[in-house]
């Protein structure tokens, strides 16, 4: 007899899960980073609409799938659209591998970062110690790095192993309002803050003459980074969705959580870096820069109650980051149960272990070691790590984003698609023909917008 699938225990369970998945590194250091360097404002209201526009949409198109076909990724796609559709969905999965194999190193970082900042406070900065330093000396260091990475592995392995209810949905259900509730009072302290008058104009008041081409562009790979599409988590995650949840109002919550979180995440950290006075101009000039270069220095320094909030901040990223990276191992194992009939304990075991090589090669990348820190594929980027991440956000999220979009939109016909987004269950906003003809039409010439750019301009939203 066929195992009954695994389901959701409730709509609420679902969201915070999917939320989980959206909510990660890409909120908290990707995005701040990318809004600083495209001068705020108006690349925020950009962004807003790309999310609107392709994000929302996309959403709608992965969860649907995959609530129809109750399949992970390949099977989901097979049934769906076509049997040679199963090639996507590998690519998906492939895409999960990847990104999963980096993500865990940077959530690594911020392991390192909650024992550094919770030891200066609980036994005081050590006299000498250059805060800022610190980043580069523990990102060479080969073994700590191994440590870190095979910790969060393990964690993200300990989860997935449990499952969809047991494993993920309790882990989300803790963690989410943790999450919440640190963001919350991270917030008010950095209102409080000198600067933090100076961060809402940046960020709220568009001043278009700031904006580059390129600066559109990437905030439309940003969307698809930031809500984990383009690469069949949502579809996974969809496919443990029973009938009579609402994929609407579910999609239009999950894209609005992410969203505020981004934007919070951002008023704390600019409030921070204009309180300061010089800081502005140091920050930049790489993405890490911000996170775990100006931040650790400025709590310690800087912010009011910054010695609690300091190692808080670090639970924040890890527990975001958590939640991420167990729907991305989920991709990953929900391929190898559905499609080889592996059992779930077995599959998870063996894709976290085979990830995690990858891993290895990630977390090697900055010390001194032949070929991992040498790799030089793509223009500018150097390492096994900055060669992952490139290939991925540009080459990998684009395509098999795109790739949903003419599924949903012009290979599945208008009534499978028309029965699982209408069926009593979604909100009265919602129109059937806005979502077809933003799937049709909007969602791929914009994303055939961003592919153009990276395979003939050169462009680059790693
Ligand atoms: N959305 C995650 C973040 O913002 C990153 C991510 C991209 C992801 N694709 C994913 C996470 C797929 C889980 C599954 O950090």
């Amino acid at each position: 007899m066929e195992e009954q699938r695994a389901h959701w225990s409730s709509s609420t369970g679902f969201v915070l899960a999917a939320t989980g998945s959206a909510i990660g590194l890409g909120n908290l250091w990707k995005f701040p980073f990318i809004t600083w360097e495209n001068n705020g404002g108006a690349f925020v209201l950009v962004y807003l609409l790309c999310i609107a526009a392709v994000g929302l949409p996309i959403m709608m198109a992965e969860l649907l799938i995959g609530r129809k076909t109750q399949k992970s990724v390949v099977g989901a796609l097979k049934e769906a659209v076509g049997p040679a559709w199963g090639i996507v969905g590998l690519w998906g999965v492939l895409c999960g591998f990847i990104l999963l194999s980096y993500y865990t190193v940077i959530a690594g970082w911020s392991l390192f970062y909650f024992t550094q900042t919770a030891g200066w406070t609980l036994g005081g900065v050590p006299e000498g110690l250059a805060i800022g330093d610190l980043f580069g000396q523990q990102v060479a260091n080969s073994p700590l790095q191994f440590g870190l990475s095979l910790l969060f592995s393990v964690a993200t392995v300990s989860v997935v192993y449990f499952g969809v209810q047991r494993g993920i949905e309790r882990i989300a259900r803790l963690f989410l309002p943790v999450l919440f509730g640190i963001l919350v009072l991270l917030l008010v302290s950095a209102l409080g803050m000198s600067g933090s008058g100076e961060a809402l104009a940046f960020i709220f008041r568009p001043s278009f003459s700031e904006l580059e081409p390129e600066g559109v562009l990437e905030a439309l790979g940003h969307s698809f980074f930031t809500l984990s599409l383009g690469m069949g988590a949502m579809v996974t995650y969809g496919s443990y969705i029973s009938r009579s949840q609402s994929i609407v109002k579910a999609s239009a919550m999950i894209v609005l959580l992410d969203t505020v979180i981004a934007l919070i995440a951002s008023i704390i950290m600019f409030s921070v870096i204009f309180s300061v006075a010089g800081m502005a101009e140091q920050v930049g000039g790489s993405t890490v820069g911000m996170l775990f270069i100006s931040l650790p220095e400025l709590f310690y320094n800087e912010v009011p109650f910054g010695t609690v909030l300091g190692p808080l901040f670090y639970v924040l990223v890890a527990l975001a980051a958590l939640t991420s990276t167990m729907s991305l191992l989920e991709v990953v194992t929900s391929y190898v149960i559905d499609e080889h009939g592996v059992q779930r304990q077995i599959a998870t075991i063996a894709c976290g272990a085979t990830v995690f090589i990858f891993t290895i090669f990630a977390a090697i990348s900055f010390g001194n070691v032949p070929f991992f820190s040498t790799l030089a594929l793509f223009d500018g980027k150097t390492g096994w790590f900055e060669t992952a991440d490139h290939f991925v956000s540009n080459w990998m999220l684009p395509t098999g984003g795109l790739a949903v979009t003419l599924a949903a939109g012009w290979f599945m016909t208008r009534q499978s698609t028309e029965s699982e987004l209408v069926d009593g269950t979604e909100p009265r906003w919602f129109r059937y023909g806005a979502w077809r003809l933003f799937i049709r039409f909007v969602a791929p010439l914009a994303v055939t917008a961003i592919i153009v750019a990276v395979f003939f301009f050169g462009a680059d939203f790693s």
